[in-house]
């Protein structure tokens, strides 16, 4: 059994790693054929590729996918920490998951993800959850296989969660969601600390891909035929910086920019890192996405000190401004926390005030949650839950006006949407633009999955555009 702590999650050295081949254990594959396996992903899309992986793990142990959690022999919670929200659901699901088991005797249930790295959730579950047969962590997920093996043939609860981030595997295999929009880790863990974040503390230390074996697996998405890439870490700015003197995010998309792939995305950019080189190769390659997720999380000087996001309002609207000038017609959206311990009516009104000016395209809103055993939990919070609703009310307006504005401006144009499908309940086409704008649309002609098609947009929404193909 091994048990996460945070004074250990929290430390950072030069320790070296090691850059491993994963292989699975002979003696399981197929071992499980005929038994069905769920996976509940919350969190982010950092998650979403972990589930994509573990599907893959089972998969090769012989199970198959359930179509809901009624349907299977075991069910994997992988979960999210970035707020309490998060939190309650996937306990709220362990006490369906309860019942299940009540009906069903031979229900395996096991957790990972983000959760399982919190010492008082694996506390919890050790205490309250006797019924969760394993736990992983997220820096062993190679070790699903023999943890989920042992869970089962030795029918005692497997807690195997560590601290710190362990060697970075390469070759772990992949049943991907999506069969033309494909997510690639190019970094892992996040060291920038922001005193309200956990992320940093559930994720480990920055460890950046070697570029040949991201360069690799980009080469054989192309070759699958995958039309979209989407490049993903908690701060992918911070590429290459812990393993390379000469090779970083603006090398990297340049590289792969420079292959036969229609769409390259990338995210989360943290406005820290940006450099003009990376600026520079976005203008340059048609095929680089123009859409950036740049968080700013408040528009307060003050505040933002508070976060430790070390940059300042000013600085913040001078690479907003100068990413508008460098890349043609860039979106960009944001994150912005409300409520941060602290926070009063005039700093909410300069974030306000950041957003009028930057007018973006999309933003997530949130209202400040504690997370234990980051230093923002300890700070003192004299506003009332209540009057942060009401902030984010007021935000929501704010935003979502200029998500409409900025939709509205794109009527009578022609934009390239990337088909993904049929949408149900509209029976039109629908995909994303370059600028990441949900369009629903009809078309004269019939239309494939992965297609590139140029659409004119007819009528603007706030969350989508309608339109016709041309
Ligand atoms: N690495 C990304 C953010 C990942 S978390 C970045 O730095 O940009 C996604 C968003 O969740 C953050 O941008 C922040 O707005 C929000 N978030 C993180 N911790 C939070 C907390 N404790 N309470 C509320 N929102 C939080
Ligand atoms: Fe969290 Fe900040 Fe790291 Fe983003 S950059 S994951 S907000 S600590
Ligand atoms: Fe959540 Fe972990 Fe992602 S806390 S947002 S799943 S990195």
């Amino acid at each position: 059994m091994h048990i996460p702590n945070y004074q250990e999650a929290r430390t950072r050295d030069k320790r070296d790693y090691q850059r491993m081949d994963f292989q699975l254990d002979q003696s399981l594959f197929n071992k499980y054929s005929g038994k069905k396996y769920f996976i509940k992903t919350y969190g982010c899309q950092m998650n979403e590729h972990d589930s994509e992986v573990i599907s893959a793990l089972l998969e090769k142990m012989g199970f198959e996918r359930a179509k809901d959690y009624n349907h299977a022999d075991l069910v994997l919670l992988n979960t999210c920490s970035i707020r309490e929200n998060a939190h309650n659901k996937a306990f709220g699901m362990l006490g369906r998951l309860k019942h299940l088991r009540n009906e069903k005797k031979d229900l395996i249930i096991g957790l990972c993800g983000c959760m399982a790295q919190e010492a008082s959730v694996v506390e919890e579950i050790l205490r309250d959850y006797r019924f969760v047969n394993f736990v992983i962590g997220t820096h062993n997920i190679h070790d699903l296989p023999t943890v989920l093996d042992s869970a089962i043939q030795n029918k005692k609860q497997q807690i195997e969660v560590f601290s710190r981030e362990g060697d970075l595997y390469e070759g772990l295999p992949v049943v991907r969601a999506n069969s033309i929009k494909a997510y690639v880790n190019i970094i892992y863990g996040c060291d920038k600390f922001c005193t309200y974040c956990i992320v940093p503390y559930t994720r480990g230390r920055e460890r950046s891909r070697k570029k040949e074996d991201i360069l690799r697996e980009v080469d054989e998405l192309i070759q699958d035929g995958y039309q979209e890439i989407t490049l993903l870490g908690q701060n992918v700015n911070a590429y290459g910086k812990d393993f390379y003197d000469d090779y970083n995010l603006a090398n990297l998309l340049e590289d792969i920019a420079k292959k036969d792939v229609p769409r390259v995305r990338f995210m989360t950019s943290h406005p820290w890192d940006f450099t003009d080189s990376m600026l520079e190769v976005i203008a340059k390659y048609p095929n680089i996405m123009p859409s950036i997720h740049l968080p700013v999380q408040s528009g307060s000087n003050r505040v933002l000190r508070l976060m430790g996001r070390r940059y300042t309002k000013e600085t913040y609207l001078e690479l907003f401004h100068k990413m508008k000038d460098m890349i043609p017609g860039v979106a960009i959206s944001t994150d912005i926390i409300v409520g941060f311990p602290g926070e009063e009516e005039e700093d909410f009104l300069e974030t306000l005030d950041l957003v009028h000016e930057c007018q973006f395209d999309n933003a997530f809103t949130f209202i400040f949650s504690a997370r234990e055993g980051t230093p923002a939990a300890k700070l003192t919070d004299s506003v009332s839950l209540e009057e942060k609703e009401e902030r984010l009310q007021r935000l929501n307006d704010v935003v979502n006006s200029y998500f409409l504005e900025n939709n509205k401006k794109l009527e009578g144009t022609v934009v390239k949407v990337l088909v993904e499908g049929i949408s149900d309940k509209k029976d039109m086409y629908y995909g994303y633009s370059e600028t990441n704008k949900l369009i629903n649309f009809e078309s004269p002609r019939e239309l494939k999955v992965g297609e590139i098609v140029e659409v004119e947009i007819t009528s603007a929404k706030t969350w989508s555009l309608d339109g016709r193909s041309i």
